[in-house]
């Protein structure tokens, strides 16, 4: 028989810098859904990728010197980039598109056309505010104190002659769709949604779909010079990477529709113009898009820009993949958000894993080992202690589809783990240790064992898709093979065989020291300090003494007309005539700041002429650099020390 499909997808990420683990628990997520539905026996899809293209990659990569393609290739291909962050992560993704994919480029092309033709693009002019970071135009209704709502940055006026899409002819039945269908979840999103983009003043506007400010983009190809707006080039790549309009792949009625996960602030895109895009080309819509909420960090977005992200390489090297998939899961609802610490990482750890996973794995292994040589006897006998822990672990795999299908991730490990902890509670109702000094409690003994081995196997089953390879350990050591692990199994109780062999191995999550851990991960995420200046090689004395470094007053600064650099200071110098000097710090103060202001100078180096101004010295500053960046300071002195006085 067939499976049935399912397919399911993360965003696509923007490679503008290397990706943190706010961006690795959305990808997490969608893994472990993508797993849980391959366990329930589907035919699963699951595609990640990176969306190349837009000014803001264009802009990184000039900074940087190389062309955007090359820029965004060492992100995504190289050392720790996104494709080894997803490996490391243990992401088990079947497909990975790239916007750049020479495939999707020409899809998004006859998409594109194939909207123009029918009338849902038309060409038009763009006036607005922009925001370049998010790549949006806003109306100024929908600035927030004057600031872009997405990001809180700053917006300019921008204009150009562009493309639209008709997102206004789509409004009613998006309308329809957010409110009378689980299309967008959770439902909290909906009204949100609605109430600020379709039945807002106005009504939902038609969306800007091309640009010509900047060209790393997809090229419109029927008119040189409009690029296509980046998120109509991203948003599609869910259909093209199953074929859609391309020959690349043929699986688009297979797996199309499926369901996109996203973070919450792009919901706008998934919940609105996603759907209203689908409508205009004649596919059918995602099952339902999730919005979940963000990892916060010191009360903040984690983000690259806030300066506040949290390395996974480092987490994961310290903790394992597997820990850390599971701290993401384990403790913070899907559809809400989190504030991330690295107290709540460990003390998760110590609970769940070392505690009460860990110990009841190696407690029960240690035990067949120890009374039974590592093989249970056949001879086995029920006890009245049996029936609580038997009737909870039978009801599991119910309950915990149930949370699993809403895509309650948190409550699904919840429900399992209340399971574990009634397991470990068992242990000390029936005191095993006690039945072993008894030859004639031995067949209770063993059941009481077994009971605990059936408990590990459906409660390891059930964690699989959280952690893959440690729950492939647990596995081994309980002496299940893969059927025994799989979900048919995994309401049944009795698959283990009676004579259950067990193998003694290594302890899966080791606790850790809170303390010591805590000490070594801040001094890790400690700012570095920047370096200095190397020093200089010896002078001689006498040179030193030539230079005069004078004590002037700042009378007069101004900005010099043309230069981007350049401040120009009338300053007293005690000599009674006003000294000019030029100094290249209009980057670092503004002009009046420094009105009025005690500085030092050396003022009998030979004038140069600069800007075609004549510069009779130079001010004493301070230049250091300050997370990388260079920074310039001006040396400002005691007021009460009269122009013209010597320095030495
Ligand atoms: N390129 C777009 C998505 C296009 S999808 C057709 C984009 N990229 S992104 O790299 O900025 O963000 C990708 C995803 O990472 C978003 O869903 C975003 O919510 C998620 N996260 C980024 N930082 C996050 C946290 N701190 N916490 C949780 N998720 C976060 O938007």
């Amino acid at each position: 028989m067939e499976k049935p499909t399912f397919y399911i997808t993360t965003p696509i990420y923007y490679p503008s810098d290397k990706l943190h683990i706010g961006h690795a628990y959305c990808t997490v997520a969608t893994d472990a859904i993508a797993r849980y539905k391959r366990l329930q026996g589907y035919d699963v899809m699951f595609l990640t990728g990176t969306d190349e293209h837009g000014q803001k990659i264009e802009e990184k990569a000039k900074a940087a010197g190389v062309s955007p393609k090359e820029f965004v290739d060492r992100i995504v291909e190289g050392e720790k980039g996104v494709k080894d962050l997803w490996k490391l992560m243990n992401i088990s993704n079947d497909r990975f598109i790239r916007t750049t994919d020479d495939y999707h480029v020409k899809s998004i092309q006859r998409i594109f056309r194939k909207m123009y033709d029918n009338g849902d693009i038309y060409k038009g002019k763009y006036s607005g505010m922009y925001c370049t970071p998010c790549e949006s135009f806003w109306t100024e209704s929908q600035l927030v104190d004057g600031k872009c709502p997405d990001c809180g940055r700053e917006v300019k006026y921008a204009e150009e002659e562009a493309y639209f899409f008709r997102a206004s002819k789509y409004a009613p039945r998006v309308r329809e769709l957010l409110t009378g269908t689980d299309f967008l979840e959770p439902q909290s999103r909906v009204n949100e949604m609605v109430n600020n983009f379709i039945d807002c003043e106005g009504g939902l506007q038609d969306l800007c779909v091309s640009r010509t400010s900047f060209t790393w983009g997809v090229p419109v190809d029927f008119d040189p010079g409009h690029v296509v707006y980046v998120w109509l080039d991203a948003l599609f790549n869910y259909v093209t990477a199953l074929g859609y309009c391309n020959d690349e792949y043929d699986e688009l009625d297979k797996y199309w529709p499926g369901v996109n996960i996203v973070g919450k602030e792009i919901v706008r895109f998934h919940a609105i113009y996603w759907p209203a895009f689908l409508m205009s080309v004649g596919l059918p819509l995602p099952k339902k898009v999730y919005g979940h909420g963000w990892l916060i960090f010191d009360g903040k977005k984690m983000g690259k820009s806030t300066g506040n992200v949290v390395d996974p390489y480092v987490l994961a090297e310290r903790y394992g993949v597997d820990a850390l998939r599971f701290f993401l899961l384990r403790t913070f609802p899907f559809g809400s958000d989190g504030s991330f610490s690295n107290e709540l990482l460990i003390s998760t750890i110590n609970t769940d894993l070392a505690n009460d996973l860990g110990n009841l794995l190696s407690r029960t292994t240690a035990m067949v080992g120890k009374y039974f040589g590592g093989t249970l006897p056949w001879e086995q006998e029920a006890g009245e202690e049996d029936a609580d822990l038997l009737e909870l672990l039978g009801g599991l795999r119910d309950r915990y589809e149930t949370q699993m299908e809403k895509l309650q991730l948190q409550n699904g490990l919840a429900e399992v783990f209340r399971v574990i902890a009634r397991a470990n509670k068992y242990i000390d109702e029936t005191t095993p240790w006690v039945l072993a000094k008894d030859e004639t409690k031995k067949p209770r003994l063993a059941r009481v064992l077994y009971n605990l081995l059936e408990s590990l196997r459906i409660c390891g089953t059930l964690l699989k898709p959280f952690m893959p390879a440690s729950m492939d350990a647990l596995a081994a050591q309980i002496g299940a093979d893969e059927a025994a692990m799989s979900w048919e199994k995994a309401n049944v109780w009795g698959v283990l065989p009676f004579e259950a062999a067990v193998v003694k191995g290594e302890n899966l999550f080791p606790r850790i020291n809170v303390e010591k851990e805590l000490a070594a991960l801040s001094a890790l995420t400690a700012p570095k300090k920047d370096p200095i200046e190397p020093f200089k090689e010896d002078a001689v004395f006498d040179d030193f003494l030539k230079c005069d470094f004078r004590v002037c007053k700042v009378l007069k600064c101004e900005n010099v007309k043309k230069s981007q650099k350049l401040l120009r200071f009338e300053l007293d110098d005690g000599s009674g005539t006003t000294r000019q000097i030029l100094s290249g710090i209009a980057a670092f103060y503004k002009p009046e700041e420094l009105v009025g202001k005690t500085v030092a100078a050396i003022v009998n180096l030979p004038p140069r002429k600069m800007m075609g101004q004549d510069s009779n010295g130079m001010l004493i500053s301070a230049v250091y650099k300050e997370k990388g960046e260079e920074k310039v300071r001006l040396l400002i002195l005691d007021d009460a020390i009269p122009a013209g006085s010597v320095l030495c």
